[in-house]
């Protein structure tokens, strides 16, 4: 597979799932035993939901938090420099990783993805226990075919 290859299509990736921020309160977790974190004391059997928000837009550790920048994911050579790491690692990781690049890079070489005219791109979302992206239109391009709307109301035509 090319990925070792196209850090910038993976910085891509990693930018998305950032800014897209889809699991902001993660999973709650509780602590088993008491654990001192930097100045606190968490008691044993206290319920924890992190703050991802927090982490994904930290303005110490992001250079522009709130604007989609790849840069975010690349070293000054332009390698990638982002890794999973710590004591809870994602069991799904390789998988994870594997398959959305393949799926991202399968429809960027298909595909031309852009906005009727007129029409800017919905970044709004519907709260949740996952932050859902609200409905928007898009025209998806193959070949001299265009697919113009969403789910459930699309049509097909030739030309934008
Ligand atoms: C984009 C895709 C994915 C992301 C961003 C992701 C992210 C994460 C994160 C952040 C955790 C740690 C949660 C925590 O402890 O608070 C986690 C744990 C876990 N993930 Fe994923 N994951 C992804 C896909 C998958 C897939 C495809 C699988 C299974 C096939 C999977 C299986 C697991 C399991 C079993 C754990 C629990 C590990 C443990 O607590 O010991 N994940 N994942």
């Amino acid at each position: 597979m090319d990925r070792a290859n196209l850090p910038y299509t993976d910085a891509v990736i990693h930018e998305v799932q950032r800014i897209g921020n889809i699991v902001p309160l993660s999973l709650p977790h509780s602590t088993n035993k008491n654990i001192q974190l930097g100045d606190y004391t968490v008691p044993k059997g206290v319920v924890i939901i992190p703050n991802l928000t927090s982490v994904l837009f930290d303005k110490r550790e992001w250079e522009t938090p709130y604007t989609f920048n790849p840069g975010h994911f690349l070293n000054e050579e332009g390698k990638e420099c982002f890794s999973f790491t710590g004591k809870r690692v994602c069991l799904g990781e390789n998988l994870a990783r594997m398959e959305i690049f393949l799926f991202f890079t399968s429809f960027m070489q298909q595909f031309t993805f852009s906005m009727p005219a007129g029409m800017k791109p919905v970044l709004d979302y519907c709260f949740g226990i996952t932050l859902k992206q609200r409905p928007y239109r898009l025209l998806l391009g193959f070949g001299e075919l265009y697919y113009a709307g969403r789910a459930g109301e699309g049509h097909r035509s030739t030309g934008a």
